[in-house]
């Protein structure tokens, strides 16, 4: 089914599978544009955590009863990781067992540099119970508003007709042009042009993170995507708002890892260090050198104003 982007993929998802006060499992940290969808139809958030191989899948029994999970196996929003295959089995049992259902959000599993293609979550799923979601945003624009869901054959129907009365269908003039960039192939010399373009963006971010930063920052994420995470090590998640407000003052606008966090775990922060989501898709190489040597420049203002403080 083609829909108005991911977003209303995840909407028609929270108002047909969420039942108030229900539980929806999803990755924490994770995508809260998402959560937020469920929530807004009385879901009751069951975070699981991520480590670097993606959701924590032994979690998954202690969370308590759930009729639906949101994840991110492709590329895991936003730590980057891949799902291995056993942990996409134990997600499918738990499925199972639970007769939930499964949401894969595979939102830019076009840009993948250091990963071959796997299997999706989809394509290993034998009992119909997954729900696969894609996106042009990540490849055309998020402007355009198109996306589309692979939906078991049970849900066919019940999505349609949701679909129909939310907004008829989305915009046949775009799913025209859309269709016709496909079907001759601009579409994927497109996708492998970009492809090469964001690799070559991305190097120069992690190269200029490395030159400038050292061993300050850890890199997370740099196999697929268009953006990555840098790990402050040493400086405290508390400290984030700091170091963003100084790498502003420096010219660079950056987006902290934080509200990627469910607010009911926020205590844990304590333990780990700031971090930022770096995306690179919309700048160019020098600007990224430019931006990387300014964030350097912060992080000194912020240590010498620190280490005054201490003083
Ligand atoms: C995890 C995730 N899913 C989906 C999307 C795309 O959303 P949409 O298709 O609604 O533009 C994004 C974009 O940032 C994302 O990060």
């Amino acid at each position: 089914m083609i829909v108005n982007g991911s977003q209303q993929a995840l909407d028609l998802c929270a108002r047909l599978l969420v039942d108030p006060g229900g539980g929806v499992v999803v990755e924490n940290p994770g995508y809260r544009m998402a959560h937020h969808a469920f929530e807004a139809y009385g879901a009751q958030l069951l975070c699981a955590d991520v480590d670097a191989h993606g959701l924590v899948t032994e979690q998954l029994g202690k969370l308590g009863p759930a009729k639906l999970a949101y994840v991110t196996p492709t590329h895991q929003f936003p730590l980057g990781s891949f799902l291995p295959i056993a942990r996409r089995r134990q997600l499918l049992d738990w499925a199972a067992e639970q007769r939930a259902w499964i949401i894969e959000d595979d939102y830019d599993s076009e840009y993948r540099y250091a990963v071959r293609p796997e299997a999706t979550l989809q394509s290993l799923d034998t009992r119909g119970c997954v729900i696969h979601v894609g996106t042009f945003s990540k490849t055309l624009s998020p402007q355009m508003r198109m996306g589309y869901m692979v939906l078991p054959p049970a849900l066919v129907q019940p999505f349609a007709d949701a679909k129909r009365v939310t907004d008829r269908h989305a915009a046949t003039a775009v799913q025209r042009a859309l269709a016709r960039l496909l079907e001759d192939g601009s579409y994927d010399r497109h996708v492998r042009r970009i492809r090469r373009l964001q690799q070559a963006r991305q190097r120069a971010l992690v190269d200029a993170l490395g030159r400038h930063l050292g061993d300050e920052v850890e890199v997370q994420g740099a196999a697929s995507g268009l953006h990555v995470v840098a790990w402050f090590r040493a400086v405290p998640a508390a400290a984030e708002s700091a170091l963003i407000d100084a790498a502003r003052h420096q010219g660079v606008r950056v987006h902290p890892i934080s509200p990627l966090f469910h607010p009911s775990k926020a205590a844990l922060t304590s333990t780990r260090s700031a971090g930022l989501v770096m995306g690179y898709a919309l700048l160019d190489v020098d600007t990224i050198e430019d931006g990387v040597r300014r964030l350097s420049k912060a992080l000194l203002h912020l240590r010498r104003k620190a280490s005054s403080h201490h003083h």
